[in-house]
């Protein structure tokens, strides 16, 4: 009787839903004026869609889909790097999920989270979604930043896309979403996380190792930590600080190379 209550008590106390980071987690750039995004506004099945094309040739039928953090399309640096995806030769497409209410960069996310859980964040995504695959996407690889990191767990797990990527997720449960996806996907998934973050702490980021990694994840997983760096990172870093710099820049090669090595 007392082991069976200390193994309950053990297994509460390691399944943990990762907290979201406050807004004042998070390091807000002063971007320079003449910092202009490439892409363009659409709206694609009745979803505000940022869309970035590559400047050359692409292959019509493989897209980026870009799952923002709780800042949303109004956060440039989310269009910039979205931008970063449509330069390395894929269309990129970042729906508006958030449905016309992002997180202003002083706002309360715990405030703001209750309007924007899976019942409301879904059926934008999944609308898009379709739209995507109905003109002819027949490969998406999906990458999602903070808040996005959910999105792609389920993404993974309904095994809507082609292959995955996220840095520094919010909100997905260790180890069970993990689990869950040992379980049901056949899709190749890599995350980027961050030394200093207080949502997917190091900690966190080792339990999902131990249900993921040493090859136990048969379609493939992988895991980068960036040393130095904080929450957010993927997104936005202080120009004036290369460990920085060079860790954003560093989440982003990690993820395309994923990527490129996954899509035929
Ligand atoms: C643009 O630059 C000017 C001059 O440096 C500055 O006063 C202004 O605040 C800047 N505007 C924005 C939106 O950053
Ligand atoms: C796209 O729409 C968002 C949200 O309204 C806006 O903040 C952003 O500036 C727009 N981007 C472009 C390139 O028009
Ligand atoms: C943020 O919102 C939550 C829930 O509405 C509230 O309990 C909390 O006090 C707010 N935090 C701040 C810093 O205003
Ligand atoms: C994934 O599938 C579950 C179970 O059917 C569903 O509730 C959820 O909305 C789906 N989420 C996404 C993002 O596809
Ligand atoms: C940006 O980095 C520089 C160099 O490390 C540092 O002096 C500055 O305080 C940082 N800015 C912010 C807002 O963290």
């Amino acid at each position: 009787m007392k082991l069976l209550l200390c193994l309950t008590f053990v297994a509460a106390a390691q399944a943990a839903i990762v907290p979201a980071v406050d807004a004042s987690g998070h390091f807000h750039p002063t971007i320079p004026n003449d910092t202009q995004p490439e892409g363009k506004n659409h709206t694609i099945n009745g979803v505000l869609t940022y869309v970035s094309l590559p400047k050359g040739e692409f292959d019509p039928t493989t897209a980026v889909l870009f799952l923002t953090d709780v800042f949303g399309l109004p956060n440039l640096d989310n269009l910039l790097l979205a931008d970063q995806w449509a330069a390395a030769g894929f269309q990129t497409y970042a729906p508006d999920y958030l449905n016309g209410d992002a997180l202003p960069p002083d706002g309360n996310v715990t405030a703001w989270a209750v309007n924007h859980g899976e019942a409301q964040t879904t059926p934008p995504l999944l609308a898009v979604i379709k739209a995507l695959k109905d003109q002819g996407i027949k490969q998406l690889a999906a990458t999602g930043y903070c808040f996005g990191g959910l999105y792609i767990t389920r993404l993974v797990q309904n095994n809507t896309i082609t292959v995955g990527t996220m840095a520094h997720p919010s909100n997905l449960n260790v180890p069970t979403d993990f689990q869950l996806m040992k379980e049901v996907s056949h899709i190749p998934i890599e995350i980027n996380n961050a030394q200093l973050d207080t949502g997917f702490t190091p900690a966190l980021a080792e339990e999902t190792d131990t249900v993921m990694g040493d090859g136990q994840y048969k379609p493939g997983y992988f895991r980068r930590q960036f040393d130095g760096v904080g929450h957010g990172f993927a997104v936005t870093a202080n120009a004036s600080d290369p460990v920085a710099v060079a860790a954003k820049q560093g989440a982003f090669d990690t993820s395309l190379a994923w990527i490129k090595a996954h899509l035929k």
